[in-house]
């Protein structure tokens, strides 16, 4: 199985950005664990993918037709303002299905924060578990691609 794992904008400052809301774990940490964790399910390959441009995403999502089995994606503040990356997960969700993570509880903190526009095209939705929530995908989106084909 071959997961593209997609993360939005400021994410790259993973470690320094508001430690107390998103942890103290970088981004490569991260990408480094899920490694672990796509070895240790078999079979699985990752690409990691982070862009602060809403365009790198939304391209980046498009082409996952054909070439990928599935999504886990953080898009960040796009979550709450972005009509076109959740038109993108919806336009290839029939072949791709995606999860979405937050590091953060978003329905703890601002209400601006409380909707997201990309969630209802993913299969499911993981948030508040820091860098281990991007693990938690994993598991459950090879899980769900392993019994559905
Ligand atoms: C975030 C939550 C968003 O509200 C915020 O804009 C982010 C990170 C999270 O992972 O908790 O940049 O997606």
């Amino acid at each position: 199985l071959k997961i593209l794992v997609l993360n939005g904008p400021n994410l790259n400052l993973l470690g320094t950005r508001e430690p107390e809301i998103y942890g103290s774990e970088t981004l490569q940490s991260i990408e480094s664990d899920l490694r672990a964790c796509a070895e240790a399910l078999g079979g699985v390959e990752i690409e990691f993918f982070q862009s602060n441009a809403e365009s790198d995403l939304i391209t980046r999502i498009g082409e996952t037709r054909g070439n990928f089995d599935g999504i886990i994606i953080n898009p960040a503040a796009l979550t709450h303002t972005s009509l076109g990356v959740a038109d993108a997960i919806k336009a290839v969700a029939d072949a791709v299905p995606s999860v979405e993570v937050h590091l953060s509880n978003t329905h703890a903190r601002e209400e601006i924060r409380h909707k997201s526009l990309t969630a209802p095209g993913c299969i499911g939705q993981l948030m508040g578990f820091k860098g281990y929530g991007y693990v938690l995908a994993l598991q459950a989106l090879v899980k769900h691609l392993r019994s559905s084909r």
